[in-house]
């Protein structure tokens, strides 16, 4: 008789302790890297605080020395929160590290908030993560484009099974990754955890160009909080080895007024606002002097059969990316591959459009913007060499 109350206040007590643990739902992913730092992105099944853990990257075991911790702070308080980005920051160009990620459930008790179980990544029987900030001082960058995928997480897999072996330097997610955003599940289930799966262990990150269909559905307005870039907006810039990147939004491809947008869309202004900011870019001088210029974009310039979102484009980024010595444009969007040369799409620069099963291999060298386009079988459709643009002239 007396075993049964025990069994009861064993099972119970595991309960509690289990109540008090906040466990990893999605990621860790990697996003917004820069030269001196890199933001690690995660969630949990529920409230907590939360840091990483970063270990130089050296021979020592993770537990050697206590690690510094950087915490996910906001306003100086520690945030508590089911979605984690932590900053690390104050590193070197193309400096390597490794990390873990950290969490302890916050709990309500009584209108306080205590904390809970600390629990985190097995950094005994597995590898601490690695991660590396930007380095411009490289020859060459190598890195890989998917587009388009829709949520067609099988296809995922295939295109980007080979990266923790190829180690891309990053994975450049062009837009449309899904249909619409809709919660924090279905862009798990459509995406972002093989994504994780896949490039985390090996430190590959993401940079994510917005696409039409990201601009969709209820959950749309939290784009910037699943992937920060360093502007805090989805168009943003970056240098890694002998290119500068410019990510520019397209936004979406009707016109604002259209039925499909039910009186939420704004897409015009908000082109306007980032035609402003790109010319501040262009005028830069990390733009001007950097050895090459690639734009990354979901939606293309216009041609004469457009709708209305490619056409702005052409209307207000095109004249000011003309004469800008800008190498390479890489698109999406059209779910078909293109290669459209100067003067066919308004431009003075190859327009380059990967199609939604394929991924482009880039690397961009002395020699050149190398570009293959590669298909879920690793069979190479297509082999472009772009030559470098200044040294043409
Ligand atoms: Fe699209």
């Amino acid at each position: 008789m007396k075993r049964i109350p025990l069994l009861l206040c064993a099972l119970l007590a595991a309960g509690a302790a289990l109540g008090q643990t906040a466990r990893t739902v999605l990621g860790p992913y990697l996003q917004e890297v820069t030269s001196d730092g890199f933001t690690v992105v995660w969630t949990t099944d529920r409230d907590a605080v939360a840091w990483v853990e970063v270990a130089p990257d050296d021979s020592t075991h993770f537990y050697a020395a206590p690690r510094p911790r950087h915490y996910d702070s906001h306003l100086g308080r520690h945030r508590i929160s089911r979605l984690h980005r932590v900053r690390v920051e104050g590193l070197r160009p193309g400096q390597r590290c490794r990390y873990r990620i950290v969490q302890q459930a916050a709990l309500d008790d009584r209108g306080k908030t205590r904390l809970g179980e600390v629990s985190g990544m097995d950094v005994y029987r597995r590898n601490p993560y690695p991660a590396a900030t930007l380095d411009p001082s490289r020859p060459q960058t190598d890195f890989w484009v998917v587009n388009d995928i829709h949520g067609r997480d099988s296809l995922l897999r295939l295109l980007l099974g080979d990266a923790a072996r190829e180690r891309p330097d990053f994975i450049c997610l062009n837009g449309d990754m899904t249909s619409s955003m809709e919660s924090e599940e279905q862009l798990a289930r459509g995406y972002l955890t093989t994504l994780s799966r896949l490039l985390s262990p090996a430190g590959i990150p993401l940079f994510f160009v917005r696409g039409n269909h990201e601009a969709r559905g209820s959950f749309a307005d939290r784009f910037c909080d699943y992937f920060p870039s360093p502007t805090g907006l989805p168009y943003y810039t970056f240098r890694q080895g002998p290119v500068f990147f410019v990510v520019l939004d397209g936004g979406e491809d009707k016109p604002d007024e259209d039925l499909a947008y039910g009186g939420l869309a704004a897409y015009d202004a908000y082109r306007q606002q980032q035609a402003e900011w790109l010319r501040g870019v262009i005028r830069s001088d990390a733009f001007r002097t950097a050895p090459y210029r690639i734009v990354l974009m979901h939606m293309l310039p216009a041609d004469g059969r457009s709708w209305h979102g490619e056409q702005q484009i052409g209307r207000l980024f095109v004249p000011l990316l003309n004469g800008a010595n800008i190498d390479l444009m890489l698109s999406g969007h059209y779910h078909r591959y293109g290669l459209y040369e100067p003067g066919t799409r308004g431009t003075d620069f190859p327009v380059l459009v990967n199609s939604n099963s394929d991924r482009l291999c880039v690397s961009a060298a002395a020699d050149g913007i190398r570009v293959r386009v590669i298909d879920p079988a690793g069979k190479a459709l297509h082999e472009h060499l772009f030559a470098p643009r200044k040294a043409a002239r």
